[in-house]
Parts: structure tokens; sequence; C-alpha cells
């Protein structure tokens, strides 16, 4: 029996190992002179092996010559130096086995040609498996773990924050509810939803265990079909006790530069791929990221700028409303040209929970926007003072949920403290260079849309 390796692994064996690999086809090219090459792939990297398949194999003529683009395959051989300039090895195989055919490979809709990503957006079960989302896929696994390697890494906790809850944090009104079908009497008494944000039950845990985070899925009933929104979405959600808001903002910038940086360094090769899909600079890009400052300034002074500039907005920007896409985009692409922190924002167009400052018209909120994307953190202080956050729950009279335990917080030991909410798809999008975020998504849910 020989040992099965992943395709990654074998670049790293020596040569004349006698090796296993089981994967699926890239593609097949036959040689006049009695064999042939089939690139192949398993998904553990960007890379195809290729395999060298003699006219001497025993199912050469009857099946290896009929094999098409992603039949499944185990292959044994040898190692070897490769004789082509594409690779530095290759295997001289001993034996392939057909696991699996592509029936009618005539109408299978992953050819090996370029796919439009909107074509690959209505095959989604089979699009991992054309190269630019396997990549996307990839960096997708990566970024996730420098995520939680990030806050390992600063002693914060994790924390798993409910996905049935039956408050509104964001007071949006975008709530997705739970019912329970096939039983009259209802499951839970309250009224229950997909959480829009863990951030109430992140803060409970923040009173005791000062630095705590979570990452999990978010649900949003809007109806924004956008290029950068879903509705259902992973939030990277984090929440400091004695912290301040530019203590906050620290943390957020430092996450932004320090994920970006681990994936230039775990995932140049998927990079590249990604690179030589779209055209860009991408690389390029993100080095530059890391060496540029970020620009803050106060809401106020967004308005003024955005008062004072020539360009035509859809909205007209005067104090007091809320920021749109189109007044982030210019103030970070075209007027700083540079990562961009917004912060201390009016009351009116902020949740009821964000601190009130001195001034008793601006909230001390903060929201990070980047190139391309737009916001892709959002976060400020808390309000601690417990009369404060009371004069404010009754002031947002819509407010229907029992937050009762929220207020209790308050009176039991309150502390400043401040947390941040990063839209883990956006920040992908970003380091994929991708434009849509639907792609970065394995299953993207957005308005109207569920496929399977
Ligand atoms: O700005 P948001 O709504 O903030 C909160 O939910 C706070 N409770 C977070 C906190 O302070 N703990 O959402 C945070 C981030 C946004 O900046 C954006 O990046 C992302 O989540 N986001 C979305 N991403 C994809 N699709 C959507 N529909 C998103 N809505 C928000
Ligand atoms: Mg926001």
């Amino acid at each position: 029996m020989y040992k099965s390796y992943s395709i990654k692994d074998i670049f790293i064996l020596k040569t004349d190992e006698i090796v296993k690999v089981k994967g699926w086809v890239q593609s097949r090219r036959d040689s006049k002179t009695g064999f042939s090459f089939i690139n192949m792939k398993d998904g553990s990297c960007g890379q195809t092996l290729q395999i060298i398949a003699k006219n001497s194999l025993k199912n050469y003529f009857t099946e290896v010559i009929k094999l098409t683009k992603d039949c499944s395959l185990e292959v044994e051989g040898k190692i070897i130096v490769s004789q082509g300039s594409k690779q530095t090895i290759e295997i001289a195989s001993t034996s392939i086995k057909i696991i699996g055919w592509i029936k009618k490979s005539e109408n299978y809709p992953i050819s090996s040609k370029k796919h439009s990503l909107e074509f690959l957006r209505n095959h989604l079960h089979l699009r991992s498996r054309t190269n630019v989302i396997g990549a996307i896929s990839r960096v997708r696994h990566q970024l996730f773990h420098a995520i939680h390697d990030f806050f390992y890494k600063r002693n914060f906790f994790w924390l798993n924050t409910p996905i049935l809850t039956s408050n509104d944090c964001e007071g949006g009104g975008q709530l997705f509810e739970v019912n329970n079908t096939n039983q009259k009497k209802k499951f839970f008494k309250d009224k229950t939803f997909l959480t829009v944000s863990g951030q109430f039950h992140l803060e409970s845990y923040c009173m005791s265990m000062s630095k705590v985070y979570s990452f999990g899925p978010s649900f949003r009933a809007e109806r924004s079909n956008t290029y950068r929104h879903l509705s259902e979405f992973w939030m990277l959600e984090a929440e400091i006790a004695f912290a301040n808001l530019q203590d906050s903002i620290e943390i957020a910038k430092d996450l932004l530069h320090s994920s970006i940086q681990n994936i230039i360094k775990q995932c140049e090769k998927d990079l590249l791929i990604l690179e030589f899909f779209s055209g860009t600079k991408l690389l390029e890009n993100l080095k530059k990221f890391l060496l540029k400052k970020f620009v803050c300034i106060e809401y106020t002074e967004a308005i003024n700028i955005l008062e004072k500039s020539n360009k035509k907005f859809e909205e007209k920007a005067k104090w007091g409303i809320d920021l749109q896409s189109e007044h982030e985009r210019f103030l970070c692409e075209d007027y700083f040209s540079s990562p961009l922190i917004i912060k201390n924002y009016p009351k009116a167009i902020k949740p009821f929970y964000m601190k009130i400052n001195d001034d008793s018209d601006t909230v001390a909120g903060a929201d990070i926007i980047i190139p391309g994307i737009g916001e892709i953190v959002g976060g400020g202080q808390r309000e601690e003072r417990p009369e404060v956050l009371e004069h404010r729950m009754k002031e947002h009279s819509n407010m229907t949920n029992n937050l009762s335990w929220y207020q209790d917080l308050r009176d039991y030991g309150t502390v400043p403290h401040s947390g941040f909410g990063m839209g883990f798809e956006r920040l992908l999008s970003y380091v994929t260079g991708s434009k849509n975020i639907r792609d970065v998504s394995p299953f993207p849910r957005t308005p109207g849309k569920l496929l399977l």
C-alpha cells in the first residue's frame, strides 16, 4: 500500500518517492508518442500536479484517453523531475484508477475555459471547482484563522453569541423572524429572530471577562441588493472593558493590518491566481494598503468637505444625514485616497447604545471605510451610565423588546467599554480583489435569492 498525499504535500517531497494521490482531472493532453499528460488538482492548493500516463497502463486505451475535466482519480506512481518547464516535478504513474466519470461531459457546465463570475453564481454547487472560487475559498479559510489568531495572541476570549435571539441590537428592524412549524403552541414565549449582531450578549461577558470577541453568522432582512450586502454574513465583533472609542479604533486598525499581512504571507499563490483572473495588481495594492496611514476625521468635518466639494451626490450632504456609500467612497477614494475613519456621528442616526459625547449632540461611534468596499467596521464606545442609557431607551419609542437585562449590566458594576463589528465577507472581498460580495460567500443569500 502506498501512502496517500495531498498535492500540496507532494510538492515538498523528494523525487523517487512512491506515492498515491487522489483528486480530479484539470486537463488531459495526449502526445503522439504513446502517453498522456494529466493535470490533476485536489483543492489543497491552487497548483495542479502533472501525471504521466504511458500507454502501457492496463486501462490506457479503455479509460485514460477518455478522461475529461473533473473526472475523479486515484493515481499511484513515482515522483520524478519534470522534463517540462511549467513544473519542477511530476508523477510517472504505475496505476490510474477512475473513481467517478463526468456523465454526459458535453452537458457539464464547468468547462476548462474561463467562466464569468455571473455564470458561476448560477452554479453555486459546482463553482468551487474553478480556479478562481477555489482560490477565494482557501483565502477565506486562512482569513478566518488569521482573525482568531489575532485575538488569541491578544488574550481575548472567544464567545459564541446566540443565533436565536429576542433582541434587535441595531434597532433597524431588519429582522428575520423564526417560527416553529406544525406546532400550534409557540416554541418560545417571546418573538424570536435570527441575530443581527451579537453585541449585547458580548457586552454581558465583557463585564466579567474584560476582553471578548464573537465570530459567527449575522442575518439582515434589508432589501439592499448591492455588491456589498448579504442577507446572511459573518461578523467579527470585539468588546473591550475599560476602553474608550480610540482604544477600540486602534484594535480594529491593527486587526485589518494584521489580517491582510497574514494573507499576503500565507496565500501568495492564491492571490496570484486571483490577480491573473481579474487582471489587477492585487498583491501590490494590498502591500500599499499596509503602508498607508488611516485618516481620521469627525463626522462634522466629513460633512464640511462634502458640502464644499463640487461633486453631485444623489443625497445632498448636510449635517444630520446618514452618510451614504456614495459619500463614504468619495471621501475615502477621491478626497483622501486613504483608508478612513469617521467618528462622532449625530446621535439621531446611530443606535441608542452609543455613548453620548459631552456636546450632547453626537455619539462616540466610528466607522472605518476602505477603498472599493466602503464601510468595513462599525463600532464605538457604549453608553455605560445607567440613567443616560435609560433615557436613550425611552427616546427610542419603537423599542419593543425587553432589554432590562442589558440595563442590569449598567446597574451592576458598570465600566466604560467599547467595541466594534467587522464584516468578514467585506474584508474577504477586499483581500481577494472581488468586486461582488456574492463571490466570497460560499452560498450567498441576497434579497429574493436563496438558490440552494
Ligand atoms: O455597522 P454594523 O451594523 O454594526 C453592528 O452591528 C454593531 N452591533 C457592531 C458592534 O459594534 N459590535 O455592522 C458591522 C459591520 C459593518 O461595518 C459591515 O462591515 C458588516 O458588519 N455588515 C455587513 N456585511 C455584509 N452584508 C451586510 N448586509 C452587512 N451589514 C453589516
Ligand atoms: Mg454600520
